[in-house]
């Protein structure tokens, strides 16, 4: 892949590229919608990449080509970057914009950006880019940032840039990821612990709906001002603080919704726990249920899956234990994207035929569906 974006970079500049860089998308096994709510996550880089390949021109300009979109887009870094169009370019804008913010000099540069993540397919594509573009302007500019600054910084991009409110998990497992791991992420402390995913028995699967619905922007940013409600009734800092017992004395202070948004959190950071220390001692029957209540949870108390999500988590529940399967949820903010499921590894071809023809089957749409080890975080591939 770097190979081939190096190539078509000396095709278009004339010159082989000085910089490659690559970033991680992601997939979370379980711990969804808590990273905003100071909990805890548990997702896991994969073998989806977002390459950089590129050079320094003379000038003030930055040219980005999107081999995905086939679009290219330009502007200037002085004396500040702005948003602007195609939409994609706003994840490297706010990135530069956060270096310069830094008080870090950026200059012009020429690049090409490859994918081998869906964009807008709940795989973190965006936070990507994001890393991807932090670790080349690491390498053009001089020292590393700290990581989690790093990774704030990138998170930073997104809300200004972007304008969603995301939380932490996705910026941070694209840098902070380890091959064979999945990583336990305290989103308070920002803290990890490294959950080695190295059973050959068990592969993760994950698998695209291809769809992806409206509305997943403006719904993610009323679930997180449901949860800072929910928080200002207990009166804790954030629903991390909150205890189901709590929850549940404080039940008829607040509307039934933001209750149970704030009951799909607080049981949702435990699971995330129990999920980790289940996977640690090889309880695959533990994991497996506690991804279909992760998954329950955000269909019937959060509200962001969807018919096709569901779909995908019944088929894989129908063909069970017996068939294989350990368990499957939707994985990412949700609204569409992809589903996340373990498979015993000599399952793994059946199981992929079964979700592929009963899917079709069921919602006239193709799914794409595909296995990943734990990936490493983003790094440099070339410099200088
Ligand atoms: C998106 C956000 C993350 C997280 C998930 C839901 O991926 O970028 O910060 O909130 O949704 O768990």
């Amino acid at each position: 892949m770097a190979g081939r974006a190096a190539q078509l970079f000396t095709r278009c500049f004339g010159h082989p590229p000085r910089w490659l860089v690559a970033a991680p998308g992601r997939v979370n096994l379980i711990g969804e919608h808590t990273d905003y709510n100071d909990g805890f996550v548990l997702p896991m880089a994969i073998r989806r990449y977002i390459v950089i390949a590129a050079g320094a021109n003379s000038g003030r300009q930055v040219t980005l080509h999107s081999v995905t979109t086939g679009e290219t887009a330009t502007f200037s870094v002085r004396p500040k970057v702005e948003r602007g169009e195609p939409g994609w370019s706003n994840y490297v804008r706010g990135v530069i914009a956060g270096f310069q913010k830094l008080g870090k000099k950026v200059a012009g540069f020429d690049a090409i950006i490859e994918s081998t993540l869906p964009f807008g397919g709940g795989l973190a594509s965006s936070a990507a880019l994001e890393v991807a573009t932090a670790t080349l302007l690491e390498a053009m500019a001089g020292p590393a940032l700290d990581p989690v600054e790093k990774a704030l910084l990138c998170q930073q991009a997104e809300h200004e840039f972007a304008g969603v409110p995301c939380g932490i998990m996705d910026q941070f497992t694209s840098i902070l990821a380890q091959e064979d791991h999945a990583l336990l992420l305290d989103c308070r402390s920002r803290t990890t612990t490294s959950v080695a995913m190295t059973d050959p028995a068990v592969t993760v699967l994950i698998i695209n709906t291809n769809v992806r619905h409206k509305l997943a922007e403006s719904e993610y940013a009323k679930r997180r001002s449901q949860c800072e409600a929910a928080a200002r009734v207990l009166k804790v800092a954030a629903l991390r603080d909150a205890t189901p017992e709590a929850l549940e004395a404080a039940r008829r202070q607040m509307e039934p919704v933001v209750f149970r948004r704030a009951r799909h959190v607080i049981s949702e950071n435990q699971r995330t726990l129990q999920a980790a220390q289940a996977i640690q001692s090889s309880d695959w029957d533990a994991v497996g249920r506690l991804m279909y209540d992760s998954h329950r949870s955000l269909r019937e108390d959060y509200e962001v899956s969807c018919p096709e999500l569901d779909t995908v988590v019944d088929i894989a529940q129908g063909i069970g234990a017996a068939g294989g399967v350990i368990g499957c949820r939707m994985t990412g903010g949700g609204f569409g994207g992809c589903a996340v499921s373990l498979v015993r590894t000599d399952a793994v071809q059946r199981t992929t035929r079964a979700l592929d023809m009963a899917y079709e089957k069921k919602t006239g749409r193709q799914a794409n569906i595909f296995s990943s080890r734990p990936a490493a975080g983003a790094r440099v591939l070339k410099s200088g």
